[in-house]
């Protein structure tokens, strides 16, 4: 089981198919897995049930995910903030963490309506408050730390299977 966390817009999707496609894998995107089960996006499961509603539904489906047949898993921003998730991602896979800075992120979402957390007046300060919190959770789950500064989502792709 290959396991994909960082910052929501640091890539993980998108790492995470050309990773499946490289290492003939099946490809699972958790917040796609969470919206086919809610049947809803994630955004008006936040906005009608609250956010803790969300993390509930996340934990339950990382625990079920991490157990099911290997495949590159990228999984939702938030997964590293319960203590139960860091460890059951930590134990039952390879993780890395797609490290970006707050300001690669902002370039990267700041037309995309689709994230939650990001829709306040300024999402660069709001990204660089998650980081804040975020960066040592993500360094504390994963057993990597790729930047992904490099010059191409190709050579991202290489490196991490070059760790396996
Ligand atoms: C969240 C990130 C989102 C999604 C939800 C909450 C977060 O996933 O799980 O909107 O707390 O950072 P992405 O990281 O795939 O955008």
């Amino acid at each position: 089981m290959i396991i994909l966390i960082g910052l929501p817009g640091s890539g993980k999707s998108t790492v995470g198919r050309l990773l499946a496609r490289r290492l003939q894998l099946p490809f699972v995107d958790s917040d796609s897995a969470i919206e086919q089960r809610l049947g809803c996006s994630i955004r008006e499961f936040f906005e009608r049930e609250g956010e803790a509603r969300f993390r509930d539904e996340e934990q339950a489906l990382i625990d079920e995910l991490t157990q099911a047949a290997p495949c590159v898993l990228s999984t939702g921003g938030g997964a590293v903030l319960r203590p139960a998730n860091r460890q059951c991602l930590r134990e039952r896979g390879r993780v890395f963490y797609l490290r970006s800075s707050p300001e690669e992120v902002f370039r990267r979402v700041q037309h995309d309506r689709s994230r939650p957390l990001l829709q306040v007046a300024d999402p660069l300060q709001k990204l660089r408050e998650l980081y804040a919190q975020r960066d040592p959770l993500y360094r504390e789950t994963a057993h990597h730390v790729v930047e992904t500064g490099r010059p191409s989502v190709a050579s991202l792709v290489n490196w991490i299977a070059a760790q396996l």
